[in-house]
């Protein structure tokens, strides 16, 4: 690790973070001694795994796991079909007192979730008693829902978000009550507002994407194979990042309400995109998952030489600022005309470019005929930008017409 004394630290919900960076609640939270490691290793605070009274019967089932891989890449998307921790508030509550008291500078956070107001508030009551910082609540689970349709999420009910928000926050008499969303909804600000008016103090969005894996095509069972059948799992891990990127900024731009980040980052220029769109810290549990949490060396290093290269004093600083350069489509400007061009030093003659522009561009390319360098057609060009992003050795660029 580059040894490096910038302070890296932000307050979210009044709550001091060393730095923006903490586990989301997963499998790498759902263990005291997996905890401390990653505390040890410089995290600045984790989310134990959601945690729910003592009554609430959790059923897991294995394998839970499945991937989709690209192009020699393994996990671009992590598919899970996990429920909450099969660990009550009995444990996680005495976890959370140990870490606390272990790693005092550390933000302990709770993801816990009820199926009526009673439980609700008997979590809040008994995780505040344990000294935890900040109460997360999952109104994205797949598990015990509490939405208007059967099997649906809580966060896909206005009402019931609004609803169980302000339960929650009734009960939450010192900690930030934090509510999980999910991004499967046709409008996420509305849901951001229904939290806001329940009175809940930050969002964390979003969570993972309801996807089904893939299928294996010999024997007709999707993934993951649970003995001959299997259901939808929650997608997280890079390919998530875009969407966690608009639901990010979506909510900024109009919900007045601090967010953290989860879905998708791997690495700490994820976690930067993130801030600029208005995060103010960000989770990560695939990247922890794939790579281990050794990644906040990388993190913490990141961060800190793009702050001292961008002129940043803190983290703080860079959240939102991405926020004034996104607009509606009829507010893009139409005024200047771009066309692609080429670096001819860094063509490596794949004819990638002139493929794509043929069969799914304008025929604006035409391959040289005594050297096979693609050329541009100036007139037909009209600047859409698929050849740059097929071409794998940055080869074309957008210049002005
Ligand atoms: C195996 C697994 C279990 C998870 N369990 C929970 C959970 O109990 N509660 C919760 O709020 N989120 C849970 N999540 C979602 C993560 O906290 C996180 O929001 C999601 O994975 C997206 O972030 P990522 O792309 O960094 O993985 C789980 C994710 C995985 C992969």
């Amino acid at each position: 690790m580059i040894t490096n004394e910038r302070d890296l630290s932000i307050d979210f919900c009044g709550v001091h973070f060393v730095n923006p960076f903490l586990l989301s609640a997963a499998p790498p939270t759902d263990d005291l001694d997996m905890v401390r490691a990653a505390f040890e290793a410089g995290w600045a605070g984790a989310v134990l795994k959601t945690t729910s009274v003592e009554t609430e019967k959790v059923d897991l089932v294995y394998p839970m796991m499945s991937a989709v891989h690209y192009d020699g890449h393994r996990i671009m998307g992590l598919g899970n079909i996990d429920l909450i921790s099969e660990h009550h508030i009995d444990v996680v509550e005495k976890r959370a007192a140990t870490l606390k008291r272990e790693y005092p500078d550390r933000v302990v956070a709770v993801s816990m979730m009820g199926s009526k107001k009673e439980e609700w508030q008997e979590l809040v009551r008994r995780l505040e008693a344990a000294g935890v910082d900040i109460i997360e609540c999952s109104f994205s689970c797949p598990q015990g829902s509490m939405g208007e349709e059967p099997g649906a999420m809580l966060a896909q009910s206005l009402e019931a978000t609004e609803r169980v928000a302000g339960w929650v926050k009734q009960a939450a008499k010192r900690c930030p009550v934090v509510i999980k969303i999910t991004p499967q909804v046709a409008n996420i600000v509305k849901v951001a507002q229904a939290v806001k008016r329940g009175g809940a103090d930050a969002i964390c969005a979003a969570n993972t994407i309801p996807s089904l894996m893939g299928v294996n095509v010999d024997t007709f069972v999707p993934y993951p194979d649970v003995q001959g059948r299997s259901t939808y799992s929650g997608m997280s891990g890079p390919a998530t990042k875009p969407i966690t990127l608009r639901t990010l900024a979506e909510i900024s731009r109009q919900v007045d309400l601090p967010i953290t980040a989860t879905g998708g980052p791997v690495s700490w220029h994820d976690a930067v995109e993130m801030m600029l769109v208005g995060a103010t810290t960000v989770q990560f549990c695939t990247a922890v998952m794939h790579y281990g949490v050794d990644i906040i060396d990388d993190l913490r290093d990141g961060l800190a030489f793009y702050l001292e290269d961008k002129g940043f004093a803190k983290p703080a600083d860079i959240i939102g600022r991405a926020l004034p350069n996104i607009v509606n489509h009829g507010e893009l400007s139409r005024d200047v005309k771009v066309i692609s061009a080429l670096i001819e030093e860094r063509c490596v003659k794949c004819d990638l470019c002139y493929i794509a522009c043929r069969d799914g561009g304008h025929q604006a390319i035409k391959l040289r005929k005594t050297d096979r360098l693609p050329e541009i057609d100036r007139e037909k060009c009209p600047g859409c930008r698929l050849c740059v992003t097929v071409c794998p050795a940055d080869a074309l660029t957008m210049v002005k017409k």
